[in-house]
């Protein structure tokens, strides 16, 4: 029996950070559930509009449609709420903009690189994150940043190699291994932030309890996983989809070449091995919703793949995924009425798993 260790960014104490999963993945089932369980939960913010069948004005359905899943979240639960957001997203705007107005705890900017991010926040009481995958990316926004808005972040969040979704690494490095590794990225970065009195979280690969054990040892304050709150009774998403994630051996997890222009991690199927072959899926793009997509090169839209794999049409889409994901199975994921385990259960498992100090790392 174990608790996991708590740390701070600013006035937030927190467990970990479940990471942001769009489309609706991480909605107000699973960020509530983990913030009652001492967690960071944060809600994927991409195209919740289109998810929720609202029609109009995409930009002002997608926020009203962010402000609704924050306000049911914050019904469900007194604890770190937070909201994942795209810098790629071409409403990126109004979305800051909304998030900030309801007092998210934390917006954490994932997909390019916020480098205005801070003339969103208005002094008000939401702390900032952002993802790199270098040194370089966490230098260049801070000092852009300070130079500008005379803030820094709050929160450096590491992702590495292994993480699941779109990575910020190039696709050949990935592939060929020559990445950098996630504790090498972490101890540089951590170096830095000591420096400015600010916690590292790291990010990709880390499934056990003792993962965080592990990145703790690098200098990391704690850890965002993902992948891990897939397979449990609260994820927002189709149990489709979960099941796609208890299906998945090694083998089956696989990168792709996203039409964002960056390469993603995401678990082989029948979808993927038609787009690998060169077919093309006839889409019309409702609006350039990523600035980097070029949607008359691309073989299918990635929101419509995205949003028809979470409602549980994986005949038209797939899921995202860590390359841990294959630990998830039937037997650890399932309790005895074969329902998926709750977030609760796993809060705990996670808990005597860091005592023991059960890694994958
Ligand atoms: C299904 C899924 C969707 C994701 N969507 C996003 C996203 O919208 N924005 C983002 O910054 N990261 C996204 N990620 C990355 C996670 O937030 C997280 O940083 C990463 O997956 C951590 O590695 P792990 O899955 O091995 O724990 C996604 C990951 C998964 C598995």
């Amino acid at each position: 029996m174990g608790a996991l260790p708590t740390f701070k960014i600013g006035d937030l104490e927190i467990n970990l950070i479940q990471g942001g999963m769009s489309v609706g993945v991480s909605g107000r089932r699973l960020v509530s559930a983990v913030a009652n369980e001492g967690g960071a939960g944060i809600i994927g913010g991409v195209a919740l509009g289109l998810l929720h069948g609202y029609s109009g004005n995409y930009a002002k359905t997608n926020a009203k449609a962010l402000r609704d899943e924050i306000r049911a979240a914050r019904k469900m639960s007194d604890g770190v709420i937070g909201v994942n957001l795209m810098r790629v997203l071409s409403d990126y705007d109004n979305l800051a903009e909304a998030a900030v107005e309801e007092e998210v705890d934390l917006i954490i900017n994932g997909g390019g690189l916020p480098l205005d991010f801070p003339k969103f926040l208005k002094g008000g009481k939401t702390k900032s994150g952002v993802i790199v995958s270098s040194l370089r990316a966490a230098k260049l926004i801070t000092r852009k940043w300070e130079k500008k808005y005379f803030v820094i972040p709050d929160v450096f969040i590491v992702e590495g190699p292994k993480a699941g979704g779109h990575l910020g690494f190039k696709y050949d490095d990935l592939i060929n291994g020559t990445a950098s590794s996630l504790e090498s990225i972490a101890r540089s970065v951590v170096e830095y932030a000591n420096g400015l009195d600010r916690p590292v979280v790291v990010a990709g690969g880390i499934y056990y309890g003792g993962d965080i054990q592990k990145a703790r040892g690098w200098g990391a304050s704690g850890v965002q996983m993902a992948t891990r709150f897939v397979a449990t009774r609260e994820c927002d998403a189709h149990d489709n989809f979960k099941n796609e994630h208890l299906r998945a051996d090694e083998k089956d997890i696989v990168l792709i070449s996203s039409p964002v222009g960056m390469p993603g991690r995401a678990i082989l199927n029948p979808f993927l091995e038609k787009i690998d072959r060169g077919e093309k899926y006839d889409f019309n793009c409702r609006w350039n919703c990523l600035r980097t997509c070029n949607s008359k090169k691309s073989q299918y839209c990635i929101i419509d793949a995205l949003v028809n794999a979470v409602k549980g049409n994986l005949d038209k889409g797939f899921a995202f995924a860590g390359t841990n994901a294959y630990r998830a199975t039937r037997e650890s994921c399932l309790d005895s009425d074969g329902k998926f385990i709750t977030v609760k259960t796993l809060m705990k498992r996670l808990g005597d798993e860091y005592s023991r100090g059960q890694i994958s790392l």
